[in-house]
């Protein structure tokens, strides 16, 4: 499947947007990499949150989950994600490791970013599986509670004063490791979405949002 056909399917569809977006919607679509999930656990800085927002959509991610206890109702900052919150799923979760579960049972392999003893280096691992990339709160990191069901810790290694990165560039490492395996691969020219799941997509970016965002304006 690629841009061409999929546009011819949509022929008579009635999108609200421009054709030359609805070709760029499409060509983002083709590159989701569905198998690609980031989770955050009680990252609370909405900066931080924002820029992870960011490197997700630039990687191809198009669902994150996450939990967070704090008190915002949003915690992403729209003049820090550069509207790219609108191209990812975001799942609030209440129970990480009930999720992380369930995910596993999808088949999806659990790699938490953890600056522990048993952690490995971070590009050991294969990212081309069905991943689930774990990073963690600011503070207190990952949980053990998360940990434990995990397949992976991983570990960016660190050569100076600093313990640690800050959260939304380890995540951004490790992506665009995720991302460097899979291109090799050529998984961004290989469509994971179907016809359907891409329609169902649009029904959102390209119609119900806008109609949303008209109503707000
Ligand atoms: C500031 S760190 C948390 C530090 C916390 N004291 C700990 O020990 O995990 C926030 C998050 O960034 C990620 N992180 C930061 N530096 C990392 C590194 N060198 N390797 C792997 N993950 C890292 C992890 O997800 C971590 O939970």
């Amino acid at each position: 499947m690629n841009v061409e056909a999929v546009l011819k399917a949509l022929e008579g569809e009635n999108y609200l947007v421009e054709p030359q977006r609805l070709r760029k919607l499409v060509e983002i679509l083709l590159r989701r990499q569905k198998d690609l999930i980031l989770f955050s656990e009680n990252v609370k800085n909405e900066h931080n949150f924002s820029a992870i927002i960011r490197t997700c959509d630039a990687v191809g991610v198009l669902n994150i989950y996450y939990t967070y206890d704090g008190n915002k109702t949003k915690i992403y900052n729209e003049h820090i994600t550069m509207g790219s919150h609108k191209w990812v799923f975001l799942h609030r979760v209440e129970n990480a490791v009930e999720t992380l579960k369930g995910l596993k049972e999808k088949g999806f392999q659990i790699v938490a970013t953890r600056l522990v003893g048993n952690s490995v280096h971070f590009r050991e691992v294969d990212y081309t599986k069905p991943t689930v990339v774990v990073v963690g709160n600011e503070l207190e990191g990952v949980s053990e509670e998360v940990a434990s069901v995990s397949d992976y810790n991983v570990v960016i290694p660190m050569y100076g004063m600093a313990q640690s990165l800050n959260v939304s560039v380890a995540t951004a490492v490790i992506l665009y490791e995720a991302e460097r395996q899979r291109s090799l691969k050529g998984f961004y020219n290989k469509p994971q979405l179907s016809l359907e799941e891409i329609k169902e997509i649009l029904q959102k970016w390209a119609y119900r949002d806008i109609i949303e965002d008209r109503k707000k304006s």
